[in-house]
This record gives structure tokens, sequence and C-alpha cells, in this order.
């Protein structure tokens, strides 16, 4: 039987030779004793890449949400996030579990940012009688919104009212590579608008495991003593921070490659029938598909394609999702778009 193509998530990449090689040869020490000289590199070339002070590098990007969630708002407080985001829908709860938080949410088209309506949501200081709101979360590129990149003129929109407010703001950026590519928008431009930012090595950018959560000296070693808390003070992981070196150098250009494809599969499936989705509105690697008019569920669909050779997401009852990734080829794309042709008329 031939490879599947597996298109259900970028995080599905397997570490290329080099990469190993780089994983295999990083030097290493104990992380929780600060003595991983990898790890500590690693940290210190991705808050400088964002313009901010300090960075701790964790197993998850859920870990590095969670953390930057914990600094900044304290329990019995609100965090405001998007109704699609993935702190909001695909973190278990952990933020009221853990932080004992509470989250309201603002719903936005294909989850693009426009700040008055996170903005026109907050109710800072309410006193003994409403929750208070301590911060707003972004998601850039939005995952569940298809791929979305955020606009600046939002962001700084945002970060205006929120100074305004007292707010803090944390971007969740695990694909906030996608973004940069796509936008041409400087990472440490990004950074400028956020007191935290999480950003993931491990999708796009290839790297089998690793976020890091950004802020300034303070809030970082105090997020360091939290995530030792959480159980995950980690030990000789520069072998991962090698990995995570590897993908900087070598995996954030060629993200431009993923878009490419993705926006082939978005043409070839909107040939099929318009409804599906506007490739016009597919800037980066997801591929979001609308099955409402439909006359098959996103499981029946993503059944089809995997019965010929082709791994999807199903991701609701008529929503489906495709990521491209860095071991997805141009072969690969032409044989995707085949199948999915064929998968698609009912
Ligand atoms: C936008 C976004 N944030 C955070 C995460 C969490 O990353 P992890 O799976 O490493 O916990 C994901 C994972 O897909 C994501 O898409």
């Amino acid at each position: 039987m031939k490879t599947p193509i597996d298109l259900r998530s970028d995080t599905v990449t397997r570490p290329s030779q080099a990469m190993r090689e780089a994983m295999a040869q990083a030097p290493v020490g104990d992380d929780v004793y600060g003595d991983d000289p990898t790890v500590n590199s690693l940290e210190e070339r991705v808050a400088t890449m964002f313009g901010k002070e300090s960075g701790v590098f964790t197993p998850t990007g859920s870990l590095a949400n969670q953390l930057a969630i914990r600094m900044l708002v304290a329990p019995g407080e609100e965090l405001l996030a998007e109704s699609n985001s993935h702190i909001v829908r695909a973190e278990l709860g952990a933020a009221a579990v853990f932080s004992g938080i509470t989250t309201r949410t603002w719903p936005a088209k294909n989850g693009l940012l426009i700040a008055k309506d996170a903005l026109d949501l907050a109710r800072p200081n309410s006193g003994p009688y409403l929750v208070s709101t301590t911060a707003i979360a972004v998601e850039n590129t939005h995952n569940f919104g298809g791929g979305t990149v955020q606009p600046l003129e939002e962001i700084k929109v945002l970060r205006k009212g929120a100074d305004e407010l007292g707010l803090a703001l944390h971007l969740d950026g695990a694909r906030i590579w996608n973004a940069h590519v796509a936008s041409g928008v400087a990472l440490d431009e990004y950074g400028k608008y956020f007191d935290t930012i999480s950003v993931c090595l491990s999708k796009g950018l290839g790297a089998p495991i690793g976020s890091i959560m950004l802020g300034d000296k303070e809030l970082v070693t105090k997020a360091r003593i939290w995530r030792k808390r959480y159980g995950a003070g980690m030990r000789q992981v520069g072998l991962l921070a090698g990995a995570a070196h590897y993908a900087l150098d070598n995996n954030i250009a060629r993200l431009s490659e993923d878009h490419r494809r993705a926006k082939e599969l978005a043409v070839a499936i909107a040939s099929v029938d318009k409804s599906f989705l506007d490739p016009a509105l597919v800037e980066t690697n997801i591929v979001g598909l609308d099955l409402a008019n439909a006359l098959f569920t996103a499981a029946e669909f993503a059944a089809r394609c995997k019965e010929a050779g082709l791994w999807i997401s199903a991701l609701g009852p008529k929503y489906a999702r495709l990521v491209t990734h860095l071991d997805f080829d141009d072969e690969q794309c032409k044989a995707a778009i085949e199948i999915l042709k064929c998968a698609l008329v009912a």
C-alpha cells in the first residue's frame, strides 16, 4: 500500500536526518539547574527574535499558553479570547483548572481580529459584584479560523485600547512564523504589542517537541517556577532545543511553500463547489472546508479521503481541515488534489 498523505495537522512531521544530527550533537546539561547551554541559547535566541527580555522552554504550546495565563490573570479574574481560539476550545479547560480563572469570548468570522469586539467586552476593575477582566488573548495565525493572519492595524488598536483599560495582552503565536512569512511583518514588530507570547517549534517549523513562552525577565522567572510546579522541569532537554535551533535555522522561509500548496488545494476545492471555501482567504498553511451545502458530513468526507490515501481532519459535523507542512511536497499535492476532487463529488 502507498504511504498515506497526511494533512491532519502540521504536527505530523518527522525530524529529518539533518535535524536528528543537530539533536545528537547538541551540548546538554541539567536544565532545572539552568545548566543546559542549548536550552539557554534557544531561550535567548527566540526572546531576541521577538524583542522580548526572556523566554522559557516548554514541552507544549498549551503549557506555554497556560504559563502566560497564570502570570497575567489571578484566580477569580477573567481572560477574554475569541470563541474558536485554541485556548478556549482545545486546552481542555486548563485555564479554569490550573489558574482558577474564567474566560469570556467574542465570536469572529474566520477568527479575524476586530479589536473593538474584544475591547467592548472588557470590564476591568469591576469591583465586588462582577468578574474583572485582566487580559485578552489573540491567536495569530488563527487555527480553527483557517490559518487567518491577524491584521497589524487591529493589533495596534487592541494594544492602545488595552493600555487605556489597564489590560495585559497575550499572543498565542503557535503559528506566528506563518503569519510573519505571509504578511512580511517582522517578528519583533508583532512582539511589541504583547506582554506575553507563546510560540511553537513543533508545528510548521518541524521540531518534534517544544514551545517557548516569552515576556519580561520578572514574569519569565516566575513562569519558570510554575513550569516546575506543573511538572515540566526538564533535565538534558538540549537534545530537543537542538532540534528547535535547527528548525529556526532552516525552516522559517520555506513556510511560503506550505502556503503556496495550501492555496493550490484551496483553488482545486473551490473549483468543485465555491461554497466550500474562498481561496482568497487561504493565506497560510490551513485549509478549512465549510461543508454546509454538501450532502455528506465532514466525517464521511474524511473517511472517503482516507480510503483513497489522504488523511484529513473532521473538526465539526460540517467542517473539515487540511494542513500543509514540510513533509508534504508538490507530487503529493497533485495526488491530494485528485483525491479531494473525487471525494467532494457526492
Ligand atoms: C493556535 C494553537 N495554540 C496552541 C496549540 C497547542 O500546542 P500543543 O499541541 O503543543 O500543546 C496549538 C496546537 O495545535 C494551536 O493550534
